[in-house]
């Protein structure tokens, strides 16, 4: 019985409602985009797509806020894009006054929303749109992890040449080129992936995770969207479905890993409140090092943000 916006109807946010629906784990979906009929196209689009793939759930698209009303999850992806050259910071200027009015306008028709955020770059809009909204830090969180850690366990799966199903891993940090891979903490079917690959070809593969992203924009000249739209549905799954599944997200750290009021990746049981619980890995040195330097890079974009004063 659950009613979920998307805000934003480019290529992640059309794939987060296009997955979802077919899930068929909640009652409706509103994808909404201030581009004219954009979003109604795209929702009308996903909908003829139901009596083929069987699913029930109702997609509508609009460009009025009045229409989400009454939503019990928000996933926000509005805000530009990166193009070829440009890092996720570079967005920041465009993306933070967006995101902050996505959030209030949001905030005007649903009391008490979990917000899923996914517009870049992703730490400090995650923290843009709790600071917009006015909720509790376990109703507001970012999609990367995921993500990230999707990207490391296809690679990982393409150099073992064994199936993605059987990679597990966690990933923590911004989700920006100082994000930190845990080698430590990924298994094969069980088995620690160190066991199955070599030093230097697992650290290639983590360095190829850290810049996965902009790969992609590489490729395609603009950024990625159907592992970023799938992440984000899949967070909305154990959040609907109250699954407590433990995910990497960007969650608000009150003094775990040694800091505080910085949102940062880190790995989380998701249910039906939202962040149930930031799980607390006994990292080593090294790992702690560099989950410190990827919180300094946020922080100094956090920096750009405060001078905005967006409010
Ligand atoms: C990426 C964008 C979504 O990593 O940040 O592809």
């Amino acid at each position: 019985m659950s009613k979920v916006t998307v805000v934003g109807a480019g290529n992640v946010g059309a794939t987060v409602a296009n997955v979802l629906a077919h899930k068929d784990i909640v009652n409706e979906i509103v994808l909404l985009d201030l581009k004219g009929d954009f979003a109604k196209g795209k929702a009308l689009d996903s909908w003829q797509q139901a009596p083929i793939d069987y699913y029930s759930t109702k997609i509508t698209g609009t460009a009025d806020y009045r229409k989400t009303k009454g939503s019990d999850i928000v996933v926000i992806t509005a805000g530009i894009p990166r193009k070829p050259g440009m890092s996720r910071d570079d967005l920041i200027s465009t993306n933070a006054k967006i995101v902050t009015s996505v959030t209030k306008s949001i905030m005007k028709y649903s009391k008490k929303p979990i917000i899923i955020v996914v517009s870049n770059p992703l730490d400090v809009m995650t923290h843009a749109a709790y600071k917009a909204s006015g909720l509790d830090a376990s109703r507001v969180f970012g999609m990367a992890g995921i993500l990230d850690t999707a990207r490391y366990r296809a690679f990982l799966a393409t150099a073992l040449d064994c199936s993605p199903k059987d990679l597990q891993a966690v990933l923590m940090g911004g989700h920006g080129d100082t994000m930190v891979p845990l080698p430590r903490y990924t298994t094969v079917a069980g088995i620690p992936v160190t066991e199955l690959i070599g030093k230097d070809e697992l650290k290639a593969i983590v360095e190829r995770t850290k810049k996965g992203g902009g790969e992609l924009v590489k490729l395609m000249g603009t950024s990625a969207w159907y592992a970023p739209g799938a992440a984000a549905a899949q967070m909305v799954e154990s959040i609907v479905k109250d699954d407590n599944r433990i995910f990497p997200c960007c969650a608000r750290l009150t003094g775990q890993y040694g800091l505080k009021n910085i949102f940062l990746g880190v790995p989380v049981k998701l249910g039906a409140s939202g962040i149930k619980q930031v799980i607390e890995l006994k990292l080593n040195k090294s790992e702690t090092k560099l989950l410190h330097k990827s919180a300094e890079h946020v922080n100094a974009v956090m920096k750009t943000f405060a001078k905005m004063k967006i409010s």
